[in-house]
C-alpha cells in the first residue's frame, strides 16, 4: 500500500513544473534552426542600415554562427554556476530566479527587429544560453531529489524528454506558415518567456525539495511535511532515513576540488572515460542537426525542408522513449557504441546524399539519413553521457567530476556551432 501512495497527484505537479526547464532547453536550442535565412537577411537589412552596403557574405555567417553558438558559451557559464546557486538560494528559489533571464533574453531578441540592431540577438541568444546552462542542472536535480527512489531512474528520464518535445514544439512552431514569418520570426525567439512566465506562477505552489531543506538548510519538520504531502502518506520515515544516511556518507567523505580530481590517479580512469563520452556526443555532429538541419535538407534539394526537420524532431523524441526502455536491459557500453557506429554510416550515407544532389529521388536518402543519424544518437550517446558520471564517481568527486564534464560537453557544443557553417561552404 505504501509504494502505490507514492506517485501524488502532487508529486506529478511539481515534476510537471520543474520539467518546463527542459522544454525552455529543448525550445531553444531547435528554435534557431528554422529562420537561418531570416536572421541572414535581417543582418544584412541592419548592415544597409548603418553602412549603406550589402553584408559581406562571410561577415554575415560569422554573425549567424555566433548568434548560434554563442548560446554554448552562456550554457558552459550557466552549467558551471548551478552548484552554488542550488546551494546557495535552494532549488525552488534558484528556478524562479533563473527564469528571469528567459524573459530578458527573450525580449532581447524579441525587440531586436525594432531597434534595428543583430547585437540583441546575439546577447539574447547568449542569456538565454545561461538561463539553459543552469536549467539543465537545475532540473534534473528537483526531479531526482523529490522523486520516490524506486521510481527515480525512470521519473530521471523526463528531463531528457522534455528537451526533445522542446526541440519538437521549437520546429513546429519554426514554419513560415506559423511564426517563422519574415515578420513574426522575432516573435519566435521571443516565445521562451511565455513559458518562463508560466512557470513562475506555478512554483509558488510546488515544494522546496526535501533533500535541500533536511541536508543543506538542516530543518528536518519542514522536511518531513514536504515529504507527507509529495507521498500522500504520514509515514515518510524510510526517505527520512535514506537522506539522513545519504548526509552522514556526505559529511564522511571529504569534497574532491576540480583540482584535485586532475591530479589524483585514481580518478584519471573515470575522468578520461566522462570527458571522452561527452565528446563523443558533442562532435558526433548532433547539433549540427538540431542547429542546421533545414539548411542541410535544403542544399540537398528538399522540397519542403521544415517538414523534414519536424520529422527529424518526432524520430528524436520516439527514440529517446525507445531508449528509456533500452538503457537498463542491454548496458551503456554496447548502447554507446553502437549509437556511434550508427551515425557514423548514416554520416556516411548523407555524405553520397549532398554529392549526388543533381537526382531528386535521394533528397529522400537525405532524409532517411538524417533520421537515421537522430535515431542512432539517442540510442546510446544522447541520454547515456549525462548520467553516466553520477554512475562513475561517488559521493566526493561527483560534483567536481560533473562540472568538468559538463564545462568538455559545452565547449564542444560551441566548437560545433561555430564551425559548421564554415565547414559547409
Ligand atoms: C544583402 O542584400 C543585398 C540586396 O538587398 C543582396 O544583393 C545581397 O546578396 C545580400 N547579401 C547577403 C550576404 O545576403
Amino acid at each position: 500500500i505504501g509504494t502505490k501512495k507514492q506517485v501524488t497527484g502532487y508529486l506529478l505537479f511539481s515534476l510537471a513544473t520543474a520539467v518546463i526547464g527542459s522544454l525552455q532547453f529543448g525550445y531553444n536550442t531547435g528554435v534557431i534552426n528554422a529562420p537561418e535565412q531570416k536572421l541572414r537577411a535581417f543582418f544584412n537589412n541592419t548592415w544597409m542600415e548603418r553602412y549603406a552596403e550589402p553584408i559581406k557574405p562571410g561577415t554575415c555567417t560569422i554573425v549567424w554562427s555566433l548568434s548560434v553558438a554563442i548560446f554554448s558559451v552562456g550554457g558552459m557559464v550557466g552549467s558551471f554556476s548551478v552548484g552554488v546557486m542550488a546551494d546557495r538560494f535552494g532549488r525552488k528559489l534558484s528556478m524562479f530566479l533563473v527564469n528571469i533571464l528567459a524573459v530578458i533574453g527573450g525580449l532581447l531578441m524579441g525587440f531586436s527587429t525594432i531597434c534595428s540592431s543583430y547585437e540583441m540577438v546575439i546577447a539574447g541568444r547568449l542569456v538565454i544560453g545561461l538561463f539553459c546552462g543552469l536549467f539543465t542542472g537545475l532540473t534534473p536535480m528537483y526531479v531526482g531529489e523529490l522523486s520516490p527512489t524506486p521510481l527515480r531512474g525512470a521519473f530521471g528520464t523526463l528531463h531528457q524528454l522534455g528537451v526533445v518535445v522542446g526541440i519538437l514544439v521549437a520546429q513546429i512552431f519554426g514554419l513560415e506558415s506559423l511564426l517563422g514569418s519574415d515578420k513574426l520570426w522575432p516573435l519566435l525567439l521571443a516565445l521562451t518567456v511565455v513559458p518562463a512566465v508560466l512557470q513562475c506562477i506555478l512554483l509558488p505552489f510546488c515544494p522546496e525539495s526535501p533533500r535541500f531543506l533536511l541536508i543543506n538548510q538542516n530543518k528536518e519538520e519542514q522536511a518531513r511535511k514536504a515529504l507527507v504531502r509529495l507521498r500522500g502518506t504520514e509515514d515518510v520515515s524510510k526517505d527520512m532515513q535514506e537522506m539522513k544516511e545519504e548526509s552522514s556518507k556526505m559529511a564522511m567523505e571529504k569534497k574532491v576540488t576540480i583540482l584535485e580530481l586532475f591530479r589524483t590517479a585514481a580518478y584519471r580512469q573515470p575522468l578520461l572515460i566522462a570527458v571522452m563520452l561527452h565528446l563523443s556526443q558533442q562532435l558526433s555532429g548532433i547539433n549540427a542537426v538540431f542547429y542546421y538541419s533545414t539548411g542541410i535538407f535544403e542544399s540537398a534539394g528538399v522540397t519542403q525542408p521544415i517538414y523534414a526537420t519536424i520529422g527529424a524532431g518526432a524520430v528524436n523524441t520516439v527514440f529517446t522513449v525507445v531508449s528509456l526502455f533500452l538503457v537498463e536491459r542491454v548496458g551503456r557500453r554496447t548502447l554507446h557504441l553502437v549509437g556511434l557506429a550508427g551515425m557514423a554510416i548514416s554520416a556516411l550515407l548523407m555524405t553520397i546524399a549532398l554529392l549526388l544532389k543533381g537526382y531528386s529521388s535521394l533528397s529522400y536518402l537525405s532524409i532517411g539519413a538524417v533520421f537515421l543519424f537522430v535515431a542512432m544518437f539517442e540510442m546510446g550517446p544522447g541520454p547515456i553521457p549525462w548520467f553516466i558520471v553520477a554512475e562513475l564517481f561517488s559521493q566526493g568527486p561527483r560534483p567536481a567530476a560533473i562540472a568538468v564534464a559538463g564545462c568538455c560537453n559545452w565547449t564542444a557544443n560551441f566548437l560545433v556551432g561555430v564551425s559548421f557553417p564554415k565547414l559547409e561552404v
